[in-house]
């Protein structure tokens, strides 16, 4: 969803060092690339496409400057081409913006400015930043009075990194939002829409608030609200290590972050005894709601099987862009819970900021400082370190290792708690099949349909297979509660779409096996996962994922998920498709 970087160096060239920084946001936006640099002029590269194929395009000794901003675009306003590339200008080429989020009523002030005779180049939203803060500095304002009168005119979302060469050497960045953090370096100092992208420079950062502007000046970092005044913020230090964002001899992102599971989880575990605190200061509650998007809104359903089974309570889950028209009777007994990876999707901020004035909130979350975290009442950290693949794999599991700590210590259920901390073994076991699954991906690579199913807590299990395959392979699937296919879907079944079927041993083992049956006198190809002595599926299925027979269906979402995590993945490289950067996705998506 559009990253941002800028940064001022001390002694070294600021193309160079940007192109690396904005490369760790890649995640965020990849269909076109920019940097401008300053030095006794803005010099601007950019262009539609990947970051790679930008660099070998451009000559960076044509980007002087030991400061600049550069940009990775997901777009929204505008299509992908290199006019819509950020940076961009104002009429003289004096200020340059990169922008992250939407700026809502820049069509009114495009035709304001344009009929007071400034010149459009863009179809963006965005390129109206540029031209509003030259119409102020024309009137003699600084560029920081320039951008806080900009602020005051445009309605939406932004983080933006500005530059202006009437005032050198000084960057400013602002936030509403949209995120925004500031990197602090030894005499270099960075802004950047996500912690990643400073990793290989500091471990010290800002995290700055909705309506907050830093300006760096290469000897310091100066903060101040949007009417001026100066505010004091605290320095972080960053416990993610730049190894932690590598591919580290995988050949995708994707794959090591299925591969780093167990130990995601191992970490999630670790939180615990924070978990026990919060336990003993949340007040009372008598119905929970879980609000997510995505992946995080499956870790939501198995939450709700779960909150219902352990702790008998009603549970409702609601995905957060629909929040606004159906919050399921908040009140003050109310605990919503929201679960984010990034902490910045703008759908869950939002859910979030209405949950707040009706309800006691919690957020589970991986990226720390991010904007949930410091808007939810609590917060539990799912601590599975940076992932970079578009597709969530591994703080999916963490995200799923939260909540079940959460539910078993607010259940005071024990005996299920040994068996989760057992969970990176059984995880283990799932990941022994990867080459199995690989040569399953090579015979199934062009099938244009699936199907998952299960029940119960494997239910969510086969949404999130299926939302794996849509993303990274751009095959149709379908997750669908397998009870519910003889009331429609099973209309299209036939020997083109398989089937995949999740069936843990468990209360809903028996009903799934017949739902599997139904589909395969239809003559869908089977490809089932279960305990690996299940004989009733081994003799039915024609691909058999067999693992971790001890494991039963309220604690299977986590080692079930991997295989088809997998599966997916074998897919689309077969597919020569890059899993780590699907079409058209962001991982962080800060619009409505
Ligand atoms: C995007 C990503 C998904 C993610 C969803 C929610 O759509 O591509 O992978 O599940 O956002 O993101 P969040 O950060 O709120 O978990």
């Amino acid at each position: 969803m559009c990253g941002i970087v800028g940064c001022i160096l001390k002694d070294k060239e600021s193309a160079p060092v940007l192109l690396e920084c904005v490369k760790k946001l890649e995640y965020r936006g990849y269909d076109s690339v920019g940097i401008a640099t300053s030095d006794k002029e803005i010099r601007i590269k950019k262009d539609q496409g990947k970051i790679d194929d930008f660099r070998k395009k451009i000559d960076l000794n044509e980007l002087p400057g030991k400061m600049g901003i550069a940009h990775v675009r997901w777009a929204t306003h505008g299509l992908p081409t290199k006019e819509n590339a950020h940076p961009h200008t104002d009429c003289n080429n004096r200020i340059a913006v990169v922008h992250n989020g939407i700026i809502e009523n820049f069509k009114d002030l495009r035709s304001e400015l344009e009929d007071s005779g400034h010149k459009f180049s863009s179809d963006t939203d965005t390129e109206i930043i540029p031209h509003l803060i030259e119409s102020y500095m024309a009137e003699g304002k600084s560029l920081e009075e320039a951008i806080r009168f900009a602020t005051r005119k445009i309605k939406g979302s932004y983080a933006l990194a500005i530059m202006s060469l009437d005032e050198p050497g000084i960057i400013i960045g602002v936030r509403k939002e949209s995120p925004l953090i500031v990197g602090i370096g030894e005499d270099e100092y960075f802004l950047a829409s996500d912690v990643p992208a400073v990793l290989n420079h500091t471990d010290k950062a800002i995290y700055l608030d909705n309506r907050e502007m830093v300006i760096l000046d290469g000897n310091k970092v100066t903060i101040k609200d949007l009417d001026g005044e100066i505010i004091s913020k605290k320095i972080h230090t960053i416990d993610w290590t730049e190894d932690m964002a590598k591919k580290q001899g995988y050949n995708h992102f994707m794959l090591k972050e299925i591969h780093e599971q167990p130990d995601a989880v191992k970490n999630t575990l670790r939180e615990e005894s924070e978990i026990r605190e919060l336990v003993k200061k949340l007040p009372n509650f008598n119905k929970v709601c879980f609000v997510a998007c995505g992946t995080s809104y499956h870790a939501s359903l198995v939450g709700k099987y779960l909150f219902e089974s352990i702790l008998e309570m009603p549970t409702d889950v609601i995905l957060a862009s629909e929040f606004e028209y159906s919050s399921g009777g908040l009140d003050e007994n109310t605990l919503v819970i929201l679960i984010s990876q990034s902490g910045e999707t703008a759908d869950t901020l939002k859910a979030l900021k209405i949950a707040n004035k009706k309800s006691e909130t919690l957020a589970i979350v991986n990226v720390i400082g991010s904007s949930a975290t410091r808007e939810a009442k609590h917060v539990i950290y799912t601590r599975a370190g940076p992932e970079i693949g578009v597709a969530a794999t591994k703080t999916y599991v963490s995200q799923l290792t939260s909540i079940y700590l959460l539910a078993l210590l607010l259940g005071g259920n024990e005996d299920h708690l040994k068996t989760l901390k057992k969970m990176p073994d059984y995880m283990e076991q799932s990941l022994k099949k990867e080459d199995q699954i690989k040569e399953i991906a090579k015979r199934y690579k062009n099938t244009w349909d699936f199907f998952f199913i299960g029940r119960g807590f494997s239910f969510p299990t086969a949404m999130e297979g299926a939302l794996k395959l849509k993303e990274i392979t751009y095959i149709h699937g379908e997750g669908y509660a397998a009870g519910e296919l003889k009331h429609g879907p099973l209309a299209l079944i036939d020997d083109d779409v398989p089937v995949v079927a999740v069936i843990p041993p468990g209360h809903s083992h028996d009903k799934t096996l017949s739902n599997m049956e139904e589909v395969k006198s239809r003559k869908a190809r089977i490809i089932a996962l279960g305990a690996d002595n299940d004989e009733d599926i081994i003799s039915e299925a024609h691909e058999f994922i067999g693992f971790a027979p001890d494991i039963d269906e309220m604690l299977s979402p986590i080692p079930y998920v991997i295989p088809l995590q997998l599966l997916a993945y074998y897919i689309s490289v077969e597919r020569n498709i890059d899993p780590d950067k699907p079409k058209n996705l962001a991982k962080c998506v800060t619009v409505e």
